[in-house]
């Protein structure tokens, strides 16, 4: 047995995925999971960082990074309290860290992942890794996404090509061709519920539509929809990965350019929006997978999932549960995986996702 934590806090700010998993060679299995809540105020001060508000952002972003290390440790503890082990049996942490910004096509590149790893290390008494993508962007690659290694490792078929779509705030696909017969491909298709949650905490003061029943009230508008499918992320060549810095309240804003919606009719817009670029994604560029399998806090948005069914044809949908991992847990499953290989010095990211030169080793390790 060699158990890992993986620790994943997206884009969406909704808490810290803590996962235990156990890698073997052929087979990696989920054996404990919890959320962990960041506090209110945090998550405060992590918004004004991404959204590049207020004054002196050094002396934010050094208390930030701090802050965060100490509730990433407090999560792995608290995951190995509500599990049979103890942190001397836990091999090592892999810990994504917030993304509070992601500038892979800048003239100078760069993404940044905070969330101090000598503190969860200090804290833990556990091996840390942290800084998953940097290595990427040093090998001329997006830094993103880093998961389609690992839905490759735990999802791909012999028989069949499938995609998985991971639908946190923002929904990436990976295309997993039968064994041996083409590269692992995928990337961002744009927003998952990055926008939908926006909105909803904007007009309802709620932090998600639960369930997707508010935008399933209104009436997605052609118009509207049309209008967001012209941004031209959505028809840029792969590779490509996006975040906040463009999919946000203020690009919403734009696009209702002063027209007057129902605000249910906007939700409902935006789940569309997420559906249709996930399908026209894999429509356009992986049209012979037979099978579809969702996983991230999207799977919970029950009018997004009636939609991308809907959208599908005569594909198989389904979720990650079907194939042994609950939909909630994959990606902080991935960083417990991602610390695997960067230990045992396998490289993985994909270069047909990301774009960079060559497979490189991931990660920089903080030894306990
Ligand atoms: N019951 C639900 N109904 C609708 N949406 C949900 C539900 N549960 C989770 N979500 C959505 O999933 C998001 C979290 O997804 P997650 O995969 O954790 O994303 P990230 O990786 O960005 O943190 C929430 O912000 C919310 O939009
Ligand atoms: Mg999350």
């Amino acid at each position: 047995m060699s158990l890992y934590i993986g620790l994943m806090s997206g884009t969406s700010l909704d808490g810290i995925d803590a996962s235990i998993v156990d890698i073997s060679p052929h087979q990696v299995r989920l054996k404990r999971s919890v959320d962990y809540p960041i506090p209110a105020a945090l998550k405060q001060q992590i918004l004004t960082l991404m959204n590049n508000q207020g004054g002196d952002n050094i002396e934010l972003l050094g208390e930030v990074d701090a802050k965060l290390g100490i509730v990433f440790a407090e999560a792995a503890q608290h995951l190995l309290e509500n599990s049979p082990y103890q942190a001397k049996d836990i091999t090592a942490i892999g810990s994504h860290g917030q993304t509070i910004r992601h500038r892979p096509d800048s003239t100078t590149p760069f993404t940044l992942q905070i969330g101090d790893a000598s503190r969860i290390c200090e804290l833990t008494g556990i091996t840390t890794i942290t800084d998953f993508r940097r290595r990427d962007i040093a090998a001329g690659g997006q830094g993103a996404p880093l998961v389609p290694a690992f839905h490759r490792a735990v999802f791909a078929s012999a028989d069949e090509n499938r995609c998985i779509i991971n639908i946190g705030g923002m929904a990436n696909i990976s295309y997993l061709p039968k064994n041996g017969h083409q590269d692992t491909a995928g990337f961002d298709t744009g927003p998952g519920n990055v926008l939908l949650d926006s909105w909803c905490y904007q007009q309802t003061g709620e932090y998600y539509d639960k369930n997707g029943s508010w935008g399933k009230s209104g009436k997605s508008s052609d118009a509207l929809l049309q209008k967001m499918l012209q941004d031209p992320y959505f028809s840029q060549a792969p590779p490509k990965s996006t975040g906040r810095e463009h999919f946000n309240l203020d690009w919403i804003d734009k696009k209702l350019a002063g027209n007057a919606f129902e605000a249910r009719d906007v939700q409902a817009s935006l789940t569309e929006l997420t559906a249709r670029t996930i399908i026209d994604a894999i429509d356009n560029h992986f049209a012979d997978s037979s099978q579809l399998i969702i996983c991230g806090g999207g799977v919970y948005n029950l009018h997004l999932k009636e939609r991308l069914q809907q959208l599908s044809g005569q594909r198989l949908v389904c979720d990650t549960s079907a194939y042994g991992i609950d939909p909630n847990w994959v990606e902080a499953a991935a960083f417990g995986w991602l610390a695997h290989c960067c230990l045992n010095k396998i490289p993985a990211n994909e270069p047909a996702v990301t774009g960079a030169r060559s497979r490189v080793i991931l990660g920089a390790i903080y030894p306990k």
